[in-house]
């Protein structure tokens, strides 16, 4: 399939996973350049899925000017679109199957010579079996969640922090009219980067993390003695994969069709509530949820997912195939996906934003 001793001519382009700011800025990136070097650019539309399905359209110049600032994906994209794990129907039943074979038919079919996969550790893990099937891929690490290791940021990862840093500021002058406890639930499954650097952002002064299972006693006596010491109001931002040390993670629903099953959510309700009960204080929650994945892009993010993009596209012209862009420092360098995708990103005792969290006196439910 692959034709790696001629010129790169046309590539294929897809969003996978769920969505964040800065897609649109990495689509105008890769293509840009793209068209200006003679390259026909293809979007594959709802990301894995349009590449089992066959969906595609050619890209313009025109279809790529004035999408830097907006938020969403103009290819769409779906976190149930795995070749390698997809559902289908057999009469009542839904059973999972591999549909590998169809997403390389039509890469074939479109004579593509390299596709640039947008996305996080899904996204990855799809495009490293893809590879070894044969296809020429390179890689852009997208996530709010910013758990893809092997880069020192993801785009989205800014801009969700900065709505999440918004909402604990909104929160925080209501907090203290009424001198409550408001427990604020940030996105993040796995690793609670998120919350962590919303939290901290936002002056939080309990921040409750998935890499730290937490006490309930802990974060009790975290608002009393707040209360005693005359601040009468709290602030707690946690992930919504965080769980107590004796407990599991909060489930809202499950579905089979996403390569991940578990839908996350409620965590918020449950802190607050246990709180009001075991303190007397009053609490309220918000849910952040998916206000975190819209919107426009800060100027970070557009920064670099515009670096991203051209440097990928780069990448591809160069015929390195295999590999992800990443941030190191300030700059954009190039990792194999196959080590980008060895281990997760995870919030560690040790890191500085933890470190700086609790020298600010910022509890995280649990003894450090
Ligand atoms: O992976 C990014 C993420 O935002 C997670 O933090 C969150 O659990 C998940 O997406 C939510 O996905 P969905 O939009 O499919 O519910």
């Amino acid at each position: 399939m692959s034709k790696n001793n001629e010129k790169l001519k046309r590539i294929g382009i897809l969003t996978g996973g769920g969505d964040c700011p800065g897609l649109n800025a990495v689509i105008r990136g890769v293509a840009k350049p793209a068209h200006d070097q003679g390259l026909t650019v293809l979007g594959i539309q709802d990301g894995f899925e349009g590449l089992v399905e066959g969906k595609a359209r050619q890209l313009y110049n025109t279809d790529v000017s004035g999408i830097l600032t907006i938020g969403g994906t103009i290819l769409g994209s779906s976190n149930k679109g795995d070749p390698f794990h997809w559902p289908t129907e057999f009469g009542n039943e839904i059973k999972i199957v591999d549909k590998s074979e169809d997403a390389i038919r039509h890469y074939e079919g479109w004579n593509l010579d390299a596709l640039i996969a947008i996305g996080g550790d899904g996204t990855m893990h799809i495009s490293k079996k893809l590879m070894d099937m044969g296809m020429n891929i390179v890689g852009v690490p997208k996530t709010i969640d910013n758990d893809l290791y092997a880069t020192d940021q993801t785009f989205g990862h800014d801009s969700a922090v900065y709505v999440v840093t918004e909402a604990l500021d909104r929160l925080h002058t209501t907090a203290s009219s009424h001198h409550r406890v408001m427990v604020l639930e940030a996105m993040g499954r796995y690793a609670g980067w998120l919350a962590l650097h919303g939290g901290l952002a936002g002056g939080a002064d309990i921040i409750l993390l998935p890499e730290f299972p937490f006490e309930w006693e802990n974060i009790y006596d975290k608002v009393i003695e707040r209360n005693m010491m005359g601040k009468r109001f709290s602030l707690v931002c946690v992930a919504e994969g965080a769980k107590p040390k004796d407990g599991e993670m909060v489930v809202k629903a499950k579905d089979i069709r996403r390569t991940d099953p578990i839908q996350l959510g409620g965590i918020a309700e449950l802190v607050a509530k246990k709180i009001s009960d075991n303190t007397g204080l009053e609490t309220r929650y918000t849910i952040l949820g998916h206000l975190q994945r819209g919107g426009s892009p800060t100027p970070f993010d557009r920064i670099l997912s515009t670096k991203f993009g051209t440097y990928a596209i780069e990448m591809a012209i160069k015929k390195k195939f295999g590999r992800m862009a990443a941030l190191k420092g300030s700059d954009i360098s190039s990792v194999t996906i196959e080590s980008a995708i060895s281990k997760q990103k995870l919030v560690t005792k040790k890191c500085q934003a933890v470190q700086a969290a609790v020298a600010v006196g910022i509890g995280f439910g649990v003894d450090l």
